[in-house]
């Protein structure tokens, strides 16, 4: 019912030349690939670059970011209309990285999620659990604040554009991914807060990612599980053979 989706997460890696350099090779590596959806999330510096070289492939592009607001006084941001210039189909929204490093909250992730929904951006919503929380038995609790802080005020006949990953903190960059048992246990936790907020038929559409430590060996496990609707991919989407496989596990 959902197509399947794979993005890769390239975070604070590429110059623009070697940005394109790694796209022309996912390229020519991912031909042949139809029956599912993959995205590129370089830096924005490198957006440019790598935009013409997958424009009329199936390969969308992603940015990592945006800014709250649509224009104005924000040295530094970057906005939506910019991130649509040139050619974003997605955005990375709320990922941990930017919540432990830049101090973003769930509040600060809803107006952002709102700015992307306002333009024509699909927002990738990322959350996830600290390993204490999980180890304290609040899984449950974390993932329905987050979903409910973070989508706030999102109608649901935005919910269609919108993606979920489910991020344990714990998991990411540790190679210590998430077993198949725990990935699944979460993305139902997720969906059915995305039910509650959306309702059933709304929800239906919202694609759920699994991200953390996700490679070669564990990707055909998560293809295995229907909860499980495609992974974010950090560390491995910046090694082509890897990616591909990611990509080819089966989905
Ligand atoms: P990782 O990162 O695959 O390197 O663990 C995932 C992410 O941060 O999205």
């Amino acid at each position: 019912m959902r197509t399947p989706f794979i993005a890769g997460n390239w975070k604070m890696n590429t110059t623009p030349t070697e940005a394109a350099g790694l796209a022309r090779e996912i390229v020519s590596a991912l031909e042949g690939v139809y029956n599912l959806e993959v995205a590129v999330a370089p830096p924005f510096t490198s957006l440019a670059a790598v935009g013409p070289v997958i424009r009329g492939t199936s390969i969308r592009l992603a940015a990592q970011d945006l800014h709250w607001e649509d224009h104005g006084p924000f040295t530094g941001g970057i906005s939506h209309s910019m991130l649509e210039a040139l050619g974003c189909v997605y955005v990375l929204v709320g990922h941990s990285e930017r919540r432990i490093y830049f101090g973003e909250t769930d509040h600060l992730v809803n107006r952002k999620i709102k700015a992307a929904l306002r333009g024509g951006l699909r927002p990738i919503l990322c959350v996830g659990e600290e390993e204490a929380e999980r180890k304290g038995g609040r899984l449950r609790e974390v993932l329905v604040r987050q979903v409910d802080r973070c989508l706030e005020d999102v109608s649901a006949g935005a919910a269609g554009r919108l993606a979920v990953a489910y991020e344990p903190v714990w998991a990411i960059g540790t190679g210590r991914a998430a077993t198949l048992e725990d990935a699944v246990e979460a993305h139902q936790i997720i969906r059915h807060q995305l039910e509650l907020l959306f309702g059933t038929q709304a929800a239906a559409p919202v694609r759920i990612l699994y991200g953390g430590s996700v490679s070669p060996g564990n990707a055909a496990g998560f293809a295995s599980q229907p909860e499980v609707d495609g992974v974010l991919v950090g560390g491995a989407s910046l090694k082509v053979a890897e990616f591909a496989a990611i990509v080819r596990a089966g989905w």
